[in-house]
């Protein structure tokens, strides 16, 4: 268990950057609900507490891809419409896995993560 912060310091629809060791970790709140997740995007590495909140997603700020705030899965990913003078360079590029979640206890005196943060 790890206290990261008091249950005060998230407000609604707020996502919030917490320096654990050499982690950034995201705590947030949306519709009620608390979750926690590394702070950089599953993309590129974009800070993802610069986003904003679509539905039950969470979006990135650096090209848009959405991830599931409970599950931490890629929702959605940008539309790269090509123009006709676009060339691929690298599809790989455009590939992103999954948020690193981690699960959160509200006790008393704070919010805590689970499992340790290295
Ligand atoms: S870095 Fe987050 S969507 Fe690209």
């Amino acid at each position: 268990m790890f206290r990261v912060c008091k249950v005060s310091d998230i407000k609604e629809n707020s996502m919030n950057r917490f320096v654990i060791g050499k982690k950034e970790i995201l705590v947030g709140k949306k519709d009620g609900k608390l979750f926690a997740c590394e702070n950089s995007c599953p993309h590129k590495g974009a800070s993802l507490h610069k986003g904003v909140y679509k539905d039950n997603n969470v979006v990135c700020h650096m090209h848009s891809y959405e991830f599931d705030i409970d599950s931490g899965r890629l929702t959605n990913m940008k539309s790269w419409k090509k123009s006709d003078t676009w060339i691929e360079q690298n599809q790989a590029w455009r590939e992103s896995g999954d948020l690193v979640m981690y699960d959160t206890e509200i006790r008393e005196d704070g919010i805590y993560l689970k499992e340790r943060v290295e």
